[in-house]
C-alpha cells in the first residue's frame, strides 16, 4: 500500500522518548515535493529603533518556512533541533516584502537538514536582494513525541545533489559542536 508504514518500539532514548520505527513503502521524495514559498509584508510593528526590520523577525519567518519544507517531506509533526549561523547582509526597510524559500537538502534518520533563503523586495520596483541564507534541523516526531524515521530525499539537480553532499559534512560540524557544548 503506497505510504504505508511498519511501526515498531525501541527501547527509550535517553531523554525519556522513544524512537518509533517507520520503514516507509516509498522509497523517498524528490526535494521539489518539500520546496515551499512564504513571503510576508514587513510592517511598522516588526521594525527597531532604526526602523528596520529586527532581526528576530527576520529568524522567526526562517523557523516557519523551514518547518513548512520539513512538514511536506515528512508528513509528520516536527521540532527545530538547530538552527546554524545566520548572515544578515541588508537591512529590510518598512513597507517591503520579505520572500523566503525552503526545501529539504538531505535525511539522516529521524532528522533532516532544510536549507532557506531570504530575499527582500521593493514592491515598488521588483527589485530583490539576497539578505540570508540559513540551515536548520528538524526532527521527525509522532503526535505522542516519540521521534520517527524519515523518508529519504532524492536529489536530482545539480544544485540539489551539490547541497545533498554538503549537508552530510555540516551535521558532522554540527553534531561535534553539540557534544563539544553539551558532553
Ligand atoms: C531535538 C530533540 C528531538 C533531539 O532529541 P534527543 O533525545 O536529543 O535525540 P538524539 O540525540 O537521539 O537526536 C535525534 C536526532 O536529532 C539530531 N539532533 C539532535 N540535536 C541536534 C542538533 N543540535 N543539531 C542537529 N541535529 C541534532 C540527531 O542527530 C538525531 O538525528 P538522526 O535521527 O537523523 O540521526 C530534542 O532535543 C527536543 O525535543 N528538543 C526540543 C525541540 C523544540 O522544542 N524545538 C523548538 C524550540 S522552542
Amino acid at each position: 500500500m503506497p505510504g504505508a508504514s511498519v511501526h515498531r518500539q525501541l527501547p527509550a532514548t535517553q531523554a525519556g522518548r522513544r524512537l518509533t520505527m517507520q520503514t516507509p513503502q516509498v522509497h523517498g521524495k524528490p526535494v521539489r515535493a518539500s520546496q515551499s514559498d512564504y513571503s510576508e509584508l514587513a510592517l511598522p510593528n516588526d521594525a527597531n529603533v532604526l526602523g528596520n526590520v529586527l532581526g528576530g523577525k527576520v529568524m522567526h519567518l526562517v523557523d516557519l518556512a523551514g518547518a513548512m519544507a520539513a512538514l511536506r517531506h515528512a508528513r509528520t509533526p516536527v521540532v527545530t533541533a538547530s538552527v546554524d549561523y545566520m548572515n544578515f547582509l541588508h537591512p529590510v526597510h518598512i513597507g517591503q516584502l520579505i520572500v523566503l524559500r525552503s526545501s529539504v537538502n538531505r535525511v539522516f534518520r529521524t532528522s533532516m537538514e532544510v536549507g532557506v533563503k531570504v530575499w527582500v523586495e521593493d514592491l515598488l520596483t521588483g527589485e530583490r536582494q539576497h539578505t540570508s541564507s540559513a540551515y536548520l534541523t528538524f526532527v521527525a516526531v509522532d503526535t505522542a513525541g516519540n521521534r520517527v524515521h524519515v523518508p529519504a530525499v532524492i536529489p536530482e539537480t545539480e544544485e540539489e545533489k551539490r547541497r545533498y553532499e554538503e549537508a552530510l559534512r555540516r551535521r558532522e560540524y554540527r553534531l561535534e559542536l553539540r557534544e563539544r557544548s553539551h558532553p
